[in-house]
């Protein structure tokens, strides 16, 4: 028998942050682009309205992450189970879902993994997120606030190695958050419709796609999408079963 249901996915907090972090950070490249390239890139009217700028966006995606923080660590509680990895996902979940994005995908088949809202990510998706959102954004904000405050935190950045380490490490940092940018909004656009994904980022509702009735034990398996669905599949090995 098949069923079609829709899940809530993304709470507003979530959509709340993602969205003003997304501006924010993409408000930070545009205006980091030309205070970096002035004589090349001229976006907004003129250096110093590029930087005002850039200090306000970076203020917006200092005050959505701890929103992000404090909603998911002392609201929900739930930061380490959606966002740390698991052993079987290092061992067995990145090289499958690779697999998927790499291959899999241009045959038109489903993705290995169901989201539920107790495990809403893959584990390629786990660990991108991990990394950026306690490495990346805290180091990039970090380093921006170093170099916003040259004179009065002159100590720190002497102890960190001095301006023109802080200054690069920034630039890279902001490299490193733009190709995470690109290459999430090409993989989010790869649903069953281009939207797919993304629409539940903006009404917080998925349609869960169309399949047989599961069995009892794969219905209370969070985030387990049983790999033997697809036959492509079963040369690699299974999600272990908790
Ligand atoms: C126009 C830009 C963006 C689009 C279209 C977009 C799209 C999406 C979509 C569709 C999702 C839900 C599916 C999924 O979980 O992957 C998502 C989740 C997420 N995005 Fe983005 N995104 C954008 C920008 C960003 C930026 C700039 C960051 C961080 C620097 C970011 C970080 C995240 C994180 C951490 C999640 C998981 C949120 C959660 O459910 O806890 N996104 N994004």
């Amino acid at each position: 028998m098949s069923e079609r249901k829709r899940i809530y996915l993304q709470p507003i907090p979530v959509r709340i942050w993602h969205w003003s972090n997304a501006f924010g950070i993409i408000t930070l490249i545009l205006t980091g682009a030309q205070i970096r390239f002035p004589e090349s890139i001229t976006i907004f009217p003129s250096y110093k309205s590029a930087i005002q700028v850039h200090n306000v966006a970076g203020l917006i995606v200092a005050v959505s992450f701890t929103l992000w923080f404090f909603y998911y660590k002392m609201v929900r509680n739930t930061l380490d189970k959606l966002y740390i990895p698991t052993e079987e996902d290092l061992k067995h979940g990145l090289a499958r879902q690779l697999a998927f994005y790499c291959f899999w995908y241009f045959l038109g088949k489903p993705s290995p993994y169901h989201a539920t809202p107790d495990s809403k990510f893959n584990p390629m998706q786990k660990s991108a997120y991990l990394a950026v959102m306690f490495v990346l954004v805290p180091l990039v904000a970090l380093t921006g606030i170093l170099l916003m405050n040259v004179t009065p935190l002159r100590v720190l950045i002497l102890m960190s190695g001095g301006i023109k380490i802080i200054d690069a490490l920034h630039f890279l940092l902001a490299c490193s958050l733009l190709a995470f940018l690109c290459t999430h909004v090409y993989l989010a656009t790869l649903g069953k419709t281009p939207l797919a994904y993304i629409k539940p980022m903006v009404t917080g509702w998925e349609d869960e796609p169309e399949h047989e009735e599961e069995s009892a034990e794969e219905a209370t398996t969070p985030g387990y999408r049983p790999v033997r669905h697809y036959p492509e599949y079963s040369g690699l090995p299974q999600e272990k079963r908790p």
